[in-house]
């Protein structure tokens, strides 16, 4: 096997800046911030904890795994982190169809995501299964999240309506160790529980049981993806030059193009296993760094697709981004057949080439596309979309944008802006204790309709 984990070519990061890397501040500050992330997790300080989850082994979650592949159907009731990454994973290791395979094909359950609180998302997903034949795995760091409790409710009431009175048959709970109102049903109920370790955050959450259950549970190699986080790890944390540390070079260079104003940073994959990558990365990167009037905002591209969409903008609009381009270099591969009709013949050009090969080339010549115009970039590959190399890319990110907070001196483990989304909701759906959040709400709601305009 090729042990590459990634490359990341950063010859056009700083496409019209002055300076670029070297060693100098950006560097001392990283190698700061490395020592202090590596010291604050030896503490088991709140928010470190993801930094030992690759050293875990995944072998205690093997009875529970085996017990969800027992149903036709696994829900995750989840939002946020505990969801985002349990979907990048299926996306990225499953068949594209996975849930329109045969049960034999799929030799799995079938596998939905519940987590918007919209009714018709929620209906749509009961419309298709047997609850009694069903797995619920309700994850919420805080237990209490009202998106997925309010999706809970649902499920519980469509189990009972079908006859299954005790819940712990079809249920399981990931939640906080002690708190919560999902940790006082598993109480209650006796249902099977998992704890999210304290010192771990929603959207650092992907490589404990909270990403790695469902994950399991459709067969993928959860082993596979922790021992690729694990090589990352030791890859970054003995690397201390912006020369050897693939994350330096993505934390560093994050910040002084945002420095320079491009305070966009576009993620664009050339493989559509790694579509929900981005949206994964997006709540990583925008929750962790959006503070104090600070952080690049993520925005999540695809290519091919979005070179008929988004790549005009990128290369002659603004120049507020920074791109990340990542593709895999080995991909399953489809050969084109010979044009059949004469009136066809100007496609003969491409009779005989791969259409993965063809993707590769589009990716390299958006980046060409964009060097020219003068816009930064890192060129980032992996040897191909695998768990080990998904576990790698995603222990890659989560230390890059811890390090890009910490050298940016804010917190990258909290989120205010969404506790308080969260207590506003929590007060106008009459959650006790909740009230003044509901008047707030309330108040400032008014003056978005304080003016407004109707045809
Ligand atoms: O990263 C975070 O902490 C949040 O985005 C959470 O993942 C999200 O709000 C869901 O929270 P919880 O897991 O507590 O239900």
């Amino acid at each position: 096997m090729d042990e590459m984990l990634l490359r990341i070519g950063y010859g056009a990061a700083f496409s019209g800046l002055e300076h670029g890397f070297g060693p100098g501040p950006m560097e001392d500050c990283l190698r700061k911030s490395a020592r202090a992330l590596f010291e604050e997790a030896m503490e088991d300080r709140v928010g470190f904890g993801w930094l030992g989850l690759p050293d875990q082994s995944p072998a205690p979650l093997d009875e529970t795994i085996s017990w969800l592949r027992g149903f036709d159907t696994v829900v995750q009731i989840g939002i946020g982190g505990s969801a985002l990454g349990n979907q990048m994973l299926s996306c990225a290791l499953c068949h594209p169809c996975f849930n329109e395979l045969s049960r034999k094909e799929r030799g799995a359950p079938r596998f939905y995501v519940a987590d918007n609180a919209d009714p018709e998302g929620t209906s749509a997903i009961l419309d298709i299964i047997d609850p009694s034949r069903t797995a619920f795995i309700v994850a919420s760091k805080s237990g209490a999240t009202a998106e997925t409790m309010a999706n809970f409710l649902l499920f519980l009431d469509a189990l009972q309506k079908c006859g299954v009175t005790d819940p712990s048959e079809n249920i399981l709970v990931i939640t906080d160790p002690q708190k919560g109102a999902l940790r006082a049903f598993a109480s209650e109920t006796d249902c099977r529980s998992l704890a999210i370790p304290g010192s771990v955050g929603g959207r650092f959450s992907v490589l404990s049981p909270v990403g790695l259950l469902s994950a399991g549970a459709q067969g993928i190699d959860i082993g596979s993806v922790i021992l690729g986080a694990a090589a990352m790890k030791e890859s970054l944390l003995g690397a201390d030059s912006l020369e050897d540390n693939p994350a330096w070079v993505l934390a560093g260079a994050s910040i002084l193009n945002y420095r320079h104003g491009r305070n966009m940073i576009v993620l664009m994959p050339y493989a559509d296993r790694l579509e929900s990558f981005s949206e994964w990365f997006c709540q990583l990167w925008g929750e962790s760094l959006g503070k104090g009037g600070k952080g690049s905002t993520p925005v999540r591209a695809m290519g091919a697709i979005d070179q008929h969409s988004q790549v005009q903008l990128y290369s002659e609009g603004p120049d507020d981004k920074l791109f990340l381009i990542l593709t895999p270099t080995a991909r399953f591969d489809l050969k084109l057949p010979k044009p059949p009709f004469e009136s066809l013949k100007s496609l003969a050009y491409l009779e005989g080439k791969g259409m993965g090969s063809m993707l590769e080339l589009e990716a390299r010549s958006t980046a060409a596309a964009l060097i020219k115009a003068e816009k930064p970039l890192l060129w980032m590959e992996i040897p191909v979309v695998d768990a080990y190399r998904i576990g790698s890319l995603v222990f890659f990110f989560e230390y890059a944008t811890a390090l890009a907070g910490l050298a940016m001196g804010l917190n990258p483990f909290d989120q205010p802006g969404v506790e308080q989304g969260k207590r506003y909701t929590y007060g106008l759906m009459g959650r006790p204790g909740f009230e003044k959040d509901a008047g707030e709400a309330r108040e400032r709601f008014s003056s978005a309709m304080s003016r407004s305009v109707k045809v």
